[in-house]
């Protein structure tokens, strides 16, 4: 039994804010080279202010289930139809549509009309989408009659970003990806092993206070009749995120490959969360692994947290730079901090 990714879809705002619109729109002391030169990005897209977590969810979904019928990946012939075929919806999200409850996954669930399907959200921040994946993958291992499920990734950091701060408003942007998930009779291990092969999940709760949203929580709720002057936006401390980071994709892929027991060689692709290319040029360069082997698209869409990944995936799979049989590899790190990795044969 496999675990195996069927189809992908993403969607990304249509406004673009380059760096340069950055300094001169959000009156920032900053400019494009040094941008650039930190962190690797050129621009970032940014939702309007009526679109919420759900709306890029279910925007990505149904791109995905229109590639998904028309490649021929499943055998449904309608959107409406595949959507009642998923038994799972799993998000993950750091800016949910609301605070605590409902879940974002069941507004997408309804509006997808995915009517048998359970629904749930997870925060593993920037890890989300790796998190979600090998959780997934237990959910539809343990139960006979769950086969299809949905894993989406979907961000609206715009707004829980500070837009004075310029060491962390440059990093991030909007965008959500997803991927269709099922159980197939192929081989998980061996010859023609596919599919989700094995994960790394991790967490190193002490660095909590690296990567924070301060207010909201029951550590320190909104209390009637106060001025709310520090807002719920992102609190970061770059530097220890930075060190944190390196070391997270360096053990994370020396530990993928060694638990495998295959070579760094035996990868085509490494997909890394966009956070930062220095990060992923500075992991490489520990491990020796050419800059060519991990694929960035940060320089267009900058952080976007748990969607990074899946909207990466979905590039290279609709622009044919993945090939079934391809073994994949993901690495990412985020707040908590928590990290990890997932090993795929596509
Ligand atoms: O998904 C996880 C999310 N977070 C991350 O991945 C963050 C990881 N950390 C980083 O990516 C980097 O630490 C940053 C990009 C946030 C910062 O880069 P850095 O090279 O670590 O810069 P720094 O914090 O050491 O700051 C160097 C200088 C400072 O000026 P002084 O004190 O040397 O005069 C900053 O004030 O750069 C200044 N600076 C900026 N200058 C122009 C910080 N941000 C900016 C900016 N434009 N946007």
């Amino acid at each position: 039994m496999a675990i195996e990714i069927i189809a992908t879809g993403r969607a990304v705002p249509l406004r673009r804010l380059t760096n340069d619109d950055l300094a001169k729109q959000k009156q920032i002391d900053t400019s494009d080279e040094w941008i650039r030169s930190h962190t690797g990005i050129g621009a970032r897209h940014i939702a309007d202010d009526s679109t919420a977590c759900s709306d890029l969810a279910v925007e990505a979904v149904k791109n995905l289930f229109s590639r998904a019928i028309e490649t021929g990946a499943v055998g449904e012939k309608t959107p409406e139809e595949l959507a009642r075929t998923v038994d799972f919806i799993l998000l993950a999200t750091s800016t949910q549509d609301y605070y605590s409850h409902p879940s974002t996954s069941c507004i997408v669930q309804d509006r997808i009309g995915a009517v048998n399907a359970a629904a749930m959200d997870i925060t593993a921040a920037c890890s989300g989408f790796i998190y979600g994946l090998e959780t997934v993958a237990g959910l539809l291992g343990i139960s006979g009659k769950r086969k299809r499920a949905l894993v989406i990734g979907s961000e609206v950091l715009s707004r829980i970003t500070d837009w004075n701060d310029r060491a962390s408003c440059i990093l991030f942007g909007d965008g959500a990806g997803a991927v269709l998930v099922e159980k197939t009779a192929a081989p998980s291990e061996g010859e023609g092993r596919r599919g989700l092969v094995r994960s790394i999940l991790a967490a190193d709760g002490s660095g909590a206070e690296h990567l924070m949203v301060r207010r909201g929580g029951s550590r320190n709720p909104y209390r009637a009749g106060e001025v709310v002057d520090i807002p719920p936006h992102v609190d970061m401390d770059g530097q220890a995120v930075y060190y944190f980071a390196v070391k997270a994709v360096t053990d994370t892929i020396k530990n993928l490959v060694q638990e495998d027991g295959i070579s760094i060689d035996d990868v085509d692709i490494i997909i890394p969360h966009q956070a930062n290319a220095r990060i992923v040029n500075a992991a490489g360069k520990r491990i020796g692994i050419p800059e060519k082997k991990f694929y960035l698209n940060i320089d267009e869409y900058a952080n976007t947290s748990s969607a990074s990944i899946p909207i990466a995936l979905d590039e290279l799979a609709g622009n044919g730079k993945i090939a079934r049989g391809n073994l994949i590899m993901t690495v990412g790190f985020g707040a908590g901090l928590t990290y990890g990795g997932n090993l795929i044969v596509w």
